[in-house]
């Protein structure tokens, strides 16, 4: 995987993405990491990348050229167009399922905006995939491509030591995963649940699921519409 962050802040993500999973995977060369500075494909004296509002209003917009310089730059290192993803409280909200499609990508690249946005034309010419990480509003696009870029890369096959489970991770099925439980046994007298300690794999198997479907049930009920439950399931969640 190729990831291609278009940034007026590019040490941020640097930084950011060379510590802990994800810079081990850097390391590893299981993923790929350009972070390119939008500034220095400035056509202007002073290297600025921003200016005011056509029609008025408060803020500045972030110039068409540099974005567009610095994506073409992109373009010099890539067989096909890839997609773009513009990083936006006007996108469409990130979500399990979206990191599993864009990580069968090979390049990726994010533009990260500041300011009041981005010059709408160069946006039109360059973006494929409009995406928000929820409804808040950050000060610019850098959190959001990093949040995007963890979630996809502990998807790459090799990047996280047990390859994880697609079968019990949170989201799968639309179930929450079930509580977790480690040494020592008692902790400030409170135990592990027996079932864990019975061996009795089938049980474990059943117990997992069932605090699946109720922990999804109190802690995000619109999710458990959409999940695929027996009827013996629906049955015990309507009790
Ligand atoms: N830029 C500012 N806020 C954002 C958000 N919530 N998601 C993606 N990009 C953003």
């Amino acid at each position: 995987m190729n990831y291609y962050v278009l940034t007026l802040f590019p040490q941020m993500i640097e930084e950011g993405m060379n510590t802990s999973i994800t810079g081990r995977a850097i390391e590893k060369e299981l993923i790929h990491l350009t972070a390119i500075d939008i500034r220095d494909y400035s056509t202007n004296k002073h290297k600025k990348v921003d200016d005011y509002p056509y029609g008025g209003g408060a803020g500045m917009v972030m110039q068409a050229e540099p974005v567009y310089g610095a994506y073409k730059a992109v373009l010099e290192q890539v067989k096909k167009k890839p997609r773009v993803i513009y990083l936006t409280p006007q996108g469409a909200t990130f979500h399990q399922t979206m990191a599993e499609e864009f990580a069968q990508e090979e390049n990726l690249v994010f533009l990260c905006g500041h300011y009041e946005g981005i010059d709408e034309r160069v946006l039109e010419e360059i973006v494929t995939d409009h995406v928000s990480i929820g409804d808040y509003v950050l000060t610019g696009g850098e959190l959001p491509a990093m949040v995007m870029m963890d979630t996809i890369s502990r998807l790459i096959p090799g990047v996280l030591n047990n390859d994880i489970s697609a079968e019990t991770e949170s989201f799968h099925d639309n179930l929450l995963e079930y509580p977790q439980y480690s040494r020592p046994e008692i902790w400030n007298g409170k135990k592990v649940p027996e079932v864990l300690m019975s061996g009795h794999h089938k049980n474990i198997e059943t117990w997992r699921r069932e605090q699946s479907i109720f922990r999804t049930l109190e802690r995000r009920p619109d999710l458990i519409e959409k999940a695929s439950l027996t009827s013996k399931e629906k049955k015990l969640i309507q009790t």
